[in-house]
C-alpha cells in the first residue's frame, strides 16, 4: 500500500501519545511564514533559489547573530555562524567530519534516544556519562577520562532531552577545561536554550566556543517550527570554516537557502521574538496543566522534577514498573509515551518514562494524564 502521509507523527486519531516530542499542529507559524514568504518573493529577487553561499545567507546571518546576542545577553558573531538542516543535519556533520567509525563518543545517561541513532550510524561508541539533578556528573566525566579518550562529547546543557535538568555554569566551564585538557570536541545541543519560563539559563555552552573545543547547535525547530529544517552552528571561525569547506557544502552549496531568506525576514521584523514570547507562554501553562494534573491524579506514585523549560517531564515509576511493558499496556488506554530505555546507551532506566506537554492542548493534557493514571494504577499490585 502506498504511504501518502506528510508527517513524522502517525497516530490515531483517539490516542494522546505524550511521547511525542514536537509542537502540536495548533502551534505552527502558518501565517507568520505566509507573511514572510510574500515579503520576499516579490517576483524579482532570485537569488535565494540558486545554490547558496556555503557557510549560509550572509544577511540571515546577520539577523540570525543579533537575535541570538539578544536571547543569550552576550554578543554572537556572524562570522562564527554556519547555518544547517537543523541540529540532526548539525551533528550528523560534526560526526562526519570530526569521528572515525569506532571513535568514543561520550553522552550523558540519559540523552536525547535519537542522537544515539545518529551515532549509530557513523559507527561510533558511546561511553554513558551517570548525571544528576544539575546534569552532567563531572567526576563522573573525569573517571571516564581516565579510561577513553573520546573524539566527542554530545550534551544537551540546558533543559535536557529527557530529563529537563540543567549545567549550571561551573560545570559548563569545566566541560570546555576538560575538552581542551583532553583534547576531545564537545557537540553541544542546545535547542531548548530559548525555550526558559522562569529563569534565564546560564550562558549557553557556545559562550566557551572561544577555546576552539565547543561546536554550539541550534534549531528552528523548536523555536519556530520543525518543517523549515534549519538550524545552526556557533564556534570559532577556524572550525566554520571546517564546515564550510566539507563536501556536502561544496557541491550543494549552503543549506537551505530559500527556508533562510524567509526565516531571515522573520528575524528581522521582529516575528520570531514575538512568537517565541507566546510560545513561551503557552509551553509555561501546559507545565501548569500537566503538573496539576499529574499531582492530582499520582502524586502518591510517581517523582518528577517540574520543568522549567524544553517539553518534558522525566518521571520516576514505582520501584519495579517496567516503562517497556506499561508502554504495551498502554495502547488499550489510548495513551503513549517515551519508555525510559529509549534514552538509554545500555538498555537501562527501565523504570523512567518521558512524558511532552508540547503536542497537546489542555484538555487533551488533562484527558492524557487521567488515561495515564488509570494506566498504571490498574499496574499496582496495592
Ligand atoms: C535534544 C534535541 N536535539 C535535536 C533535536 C532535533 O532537532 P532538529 O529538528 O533541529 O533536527 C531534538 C528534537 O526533538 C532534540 O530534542
Amino acid at each position: 500500500m502506498s504511504d501518502l502521509r506528510t508527517t513524522q507523527v502517525n497516530i490515531a486519531s483517539d490516542v494522546i501519545n505524550f511521547g511525542i516530542g514536537q509542537p502540536g499542529f495548533d502551534l505552527l507559524p502558518a501565517r507568520l511564514m505566509q507573511r514572510a514568504a510574500a515579503r520576499r518573493l516579490d517576483g524579482v529577487d532570485t537569488s535565494f533559489l540558486n545554490y547558496g553561499a556555503e557557510q549560509g545567507d550572509g544577511f540571515f546571518r546577520q539577523a540570525l547573530a543579533r537575535f541570538l546576542s539578544d536571547g543569550y545577553g552576550e554578543a554572537v558573531d556572524a562570522d562564527t555562524l554556519f547555518i544547517t538542516a537543523g541540529a540532526s543535519n548539525a551533528l550528523d556533520l560534526t560526526c562526519t567530519l570530526f569521528t572515525q567509525p569506532d571513535d568514543v563518543v561520550f553522552a550523558a545517561e540519559p540523552t536525547y534516544f535519537l542522537a544515539l541513532r545518529i551515532f549509530a550510524d557513523h559507527g561510533l561508541r558511546v561511553v554513558p556519562i551517570p548525571t544528576d539533578e544539575q546534569g552532567m556528573n563531572i567526576q563522573a566525566l573525569e573517571e571516564a577520562l581516565r579510561n577513553e579518550r573520546p573524539a566527542l562529547l554530545y550534551v544537551i546543557p540546558t533543559f535536557q532531552n529527557p530529563a529537563g535538568m540543567t549545567l549550571p555554569l561551573e560545570r559548563r566551564r569545566r566541560l570546555a577545561e576538560l575538552a581542551a585538557e583532553h583534547d576531545f570536541l564537545i557537540a553541544a545541543d542546545e535547542v531548548y536554550h530559548l525555550l526558559a519560563y522562569t529563569a534565564a539559563p546560564p550562558a549557553p555552552m557556545a559562550h566557551f566556543a572561544d577555546g576552539g573545543r565547543v561546536i554550539s547547535i541550534g534549531s528552528f525547530s523548536k523555536i519556530l517550527a520543525p518543517g523549515l529544517r534549519l538550524g545552526w552552528i556557533q564556534t570559532t571561525p577556524a572550525l566554520v570554516r571546517r564546515f564550510v569547506t566539507s563536501g556536502l557544502v561544496d557541491s550543494g552549496g549552503g543549506l537551505n537557502p530559500f527556508t533562510s531568506a524567509l526565516v531571515r525576514t522573520a528575524l528581522e521584523e521582529s516575528w520570531q521574538e514575538e512568537y517565541l514570547v507566546d510560545l513561551r507562554r503557552t509551553y509555561a501553562h501546559r507545565i501548569d496543566i500537566m503538573d496539576a494534573a499529574l499531582q492530582d491524579e499520582l502524586g502518591d506514585m510517581i517523582d518528577y522534577t517540574r520543568p522549567d523549560g524544553g517539553f518534558f517531564f522525566w518521571i520516576a515509576l514505582p520501584p519495579g514498573t517496567d516503562s517497556q511493558r506499561l508502554l504495551a499496556a498502554a495502547e488499550a488506554y489510548r495513551v503513549g509515551f517515551q519508555p525510559g530505555t529509549r534514552f538509554s546507551s545500555r538498555g537501562g532506566l527501565r523504570d523512567r518514562l518521558r512524558l511532552s506537554f508540547a503536542f497537546y492542548d489542555e484538555g487533551a493534557i488533562r484527558e492524557g494524564v487521567a488515561r495515564f493514571a488509570r494506566l498504571l494504577r490498574a499496574q499496582d499490585p496495592g
